[in-house]
């Protein structure tokens, strides 16, 4: 798929709603304080990075990807600086930072402890990722067997799983939510959401995860 022809999946009616949904709950975990910095690993097209600069508290964003394409058409898109990087290594000193998010980025990184690792290094204040729910329907639908489409490939985590993988980092207060009850988006997904959230709140496809730097 083009950095394009990605983009313009957050334009369709199903990826805007999930766009939305997933940039609130970030956004609520994340509690921006006026004046902070983010940096976006695992960026893409710059979407989610975007929708952060433009938070009249964000001074400014960052992001970072390993693909040069998508980071292009994200620079080309502005808003933001943009940097090709491996979420391994980033080349950004200690806590330059406030916040760190990451967006169904680390489920596609071979070692997801030393990029968070990496992420808590850069952060000063918080960091809150995206990743997917092993114990959703969007699993079911689409990951089962290594996956299908643009969820091949991808590591769908268990909340157990995070615990293990925040416990190894200097971080604390591990929150984790879940959003995207319905993955298929249409009308009767956006208007259960509130509802199926509050019966099974560890449903959802997308499942965010914040702490704070320790
Ligand atoms: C599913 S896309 C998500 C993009 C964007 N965060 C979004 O939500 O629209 C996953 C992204 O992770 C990036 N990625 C995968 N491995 C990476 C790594 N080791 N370092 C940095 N980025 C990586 C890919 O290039 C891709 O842009």
């Amino acid at each position: 798929m083009s950095p394009e022809e990605y983009d313009a999946w957050y334009d369709t009616p199903r990826g805007a709603w999930i766009g939305g949904v997933e940039y609130l709950l970030l956004g609520d975990m994340l509690a921006p304080r006026a004046g902070e910095t983010v940096l976006d690993v695992g960026c893409g097209t710059g979407h989610f990075t975007r929708r952060f600069a433009q938070d009249r508290r964000i001074a400014w964003a960052a992001g970072a990807d390993i693909d040069l394409q998508a980071t292009r058409h994200a620079a080309g898109r502005g808003a933001a600086n943009y940097v090709v990087a491996d979420a391994r290594r980033l080349p950004f000193p200690d806590r330059s930072f406030d916040l760190v998010i990451s967006v169904t980025a680390l489920c596609f990184v071979d070692d997801a402890r030393t990029a968070l690792a990496e992420m808590l290094r850069v952060a000063r204040r918080r960091v809150a990722l995206g990743l997917l729910n092993r114990h959703s329907l969007l699993w079911l639908a689409k990951g089962r067997g290594g996956g299908r489409g643009a969820y091949r490939g991808a590591h769908w985590h268990t909340r157990r799983e995070l615990h293990h993988l925040f416990a190894a980092q200097p971080a604390h207060r591990l929150t984790l939510r879940t959003a995207v009850v319905l993955p298929g988006g249409g009308v009767l997904a956006q208007c259960l959401e509130a509802p199926l959230r509050r019966l099974a709140p560890w449903a959802g496809a997308f499942i965010a995860a914040s702490a704070d730097v320790a």
